[in-house]
């Protein structure tokens, strides 16, 4: 991947880039779609797909993570992609299993709330393996999904921080038509469990409707998680793991909520975890 990345880099050619998980859907097709526009026709868009373990803790769903090669390589082909790359764990981690693998990239300061908190060595994961991504890929644009806000803002500031010379988009997210964010996981819902998950499109909507009514004034933070977390608790199969309240660029906390905030928030349904986001 890298040889033939360098090589279209000194024939001149800008290379836009998709890092997913497999599985893919109409939302990582938007993804695609929207690499193509930043590189225009003769660029060239690589897309890949990596069940990536480092980003998983033990206790989470790495095994039963959902898997479609064929299905995501036909995804990847109708949607443009001109490239597809798939690792596997030898050539990422090399080592790794006997203990010798040892070099990670960590962002220190954005990871450690909502999703750094309830999974601690997930961004560790996200960070090392979409910095080796890079180098592999050469992107001069990759594009992330909004959906992750928190993944796209660190991986916005490891850029940065780091010198990657990679422009970054975070692209609108998906949705079903009742308003459930597309992911993966979605799979796992059985029917009673996926009418249930809108509730997290339903949370979101209950604080923007909020902060409308309060006209300007902001509403307090507390007033809205305890309002979120009746409407969650009203479906049997749903439990609440966060919901806060933020600025979108740096994700510190605020203790009004007006225009401008940030709210994401992670809701177990039975035994998967959704997350979702949305401005206010
Ligand atoms: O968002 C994802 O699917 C993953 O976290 C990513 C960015 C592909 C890294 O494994």
């Amino acid at each position: 991947m890298q040889r033939q990345a360098l090589s279209w880099r000194r024939q001149g050619l800008k290379i836009g880039f998709v890092p997913t998980m497999g599985y893919l859907h109409a939302g990582h097709v938007s993804l695609i779609r929207r690499a193509r526009r930043a590189v225009g026709a003769a660029g060239r868009v690589v897309v890949s797909i990596y069940v990536n373990p480092t980003q998983f803790a033990p206790t989470e769903d790495l095994s039963k993570y959902p898997r479609d090669l064929a299905g995501d390589l036909e995804r990847c082909r109708e949607a443009g992609a001109d490239a597809v790359l798939v690792p596997n764990d030898a050539s990422m981690y090399p080592g790794r299993d006997e203990g010798r693998y040892s070099t990670y990239v960590v962002e220190e300061r954005l990871t450690r709330r909502m999703e750094g908190e309830s999974r601690p060595t997930h961004f560790r994961g996200v960070t090392t393996v979409v910095a080796k991504l890079f180098l592999l890929v050469q992107p001069a644009v990759a594009v992330f999904g909004a959906k992750d806000w928190q993944q796209a803002s660190v991986i916005r500031r490891m850029v940065a921080d780091l010198c990657f010379p990679v422009r970054v988009i975070v692209a609108p997210t998906v949705r079903e038509r009742d308003g459930l964010a597309m992911s993966s996981r979605n799979k796992y819902l059985d029917s009673d469990q996926r009418t249930q998950a809108t509730v997290l499109w339903r949370a979101l909507q209950l604080v923007s409707a909020r902060v409308r009514e309060a006209a300007g004034r902001g509403v307090p933070v507390g007033r809205l998680q305890r309002e979120v977390a009746k409407l969650v608790a009203k479906e049997s199969q749903a439990r609440l793991d966060y919901v806060a309240f933020f600025h979108p660029e740096t994700l510190e906390p605020v203790t009004r909520v007006g225009a401008g905030v940030r709210v994401a928030l992670a809701v177990y349904v039975g035994a998967t975890r959704l997350i979702d986001n949305a401005g206010v």
